[in-house]
């Protein structure tokens, strides 16, 4: 295993990051912490409420205090919002406190993946596709400067990705 106190997920939603993320740290023994439903447990708020009431503002102001605070602890696999690397500040708590793997997947895998999802607010949008291409347009560098490993989740199954990349770590 790798000696960074913790391991990091990050990439797009849809990518896997939750449902690999679980499973890989049950392989692991790292207790697993999802950022989005952690901000909905210290809120009570679903995301989509707090993006109402707060803006995107708001919610990357809860999801960098939560990061920061994460980041002070160890033995944690923490996946991460598909936009937890705008901030600088984020990216570099998760580069020096993380290990940190870029699950990567391609526009066609992410819209089969969450073509029932309504709770996230930024796939709200006409042109779901031409969403999620201009996220990618914009993250995508982000997301490799953070990246330690990129695995890509691309037509794996859950169990199949998390076995897979318990190997390589
Ligand atoms: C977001 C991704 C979501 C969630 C919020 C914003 C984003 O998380 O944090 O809806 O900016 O890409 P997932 O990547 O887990 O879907």
């Amino acid at each position: 295993m790798n000696p960074a106190p913790n391991l990091v997920l990050v990439g797009p939603m849809g990518a896997g990051k939750t449902s690999v993320g679980k499973r890989l740290a049950e392989r692991l023994g790292l207790r697993f912490v999802d950022c989005d439903q952690r901000l909905e447990q210290l809120t009570g708020a679903a995301v989509p409420v707090i993006f109402d009431c707060e803006g995107e503002a708001g919610f990357r102001r809860r999801e960098s205090a939560l990061i920061a605070e994460l980041m002070r602890e160890r033995g944690l696999l923490v996946a991460t919002g598909g936009g937890a690397v705008l901030a600088a500040e984020n990216r570099a708590l998760l580069s020096a406190r993380g290990f940190v793997v870029h699950l990567a997947t391609g526009v066609d895998q992410q819209l089969e993946r969450l073509a029932r999802d309504r709770q996230r607010p930024l796939l709200n949008a006409p042109d779901r596709r031409a969403r999620l291409q201009a996220l990618a347009a914009q993250r995508d560098p982000l997301y490799a400067e953070v990246a330690d490993l990129v695995f890509a989740s691309d037509g794996l199954a859950v169990a199949a990705a998390a076995d897979r990349l318990a190997t390589l770590l």
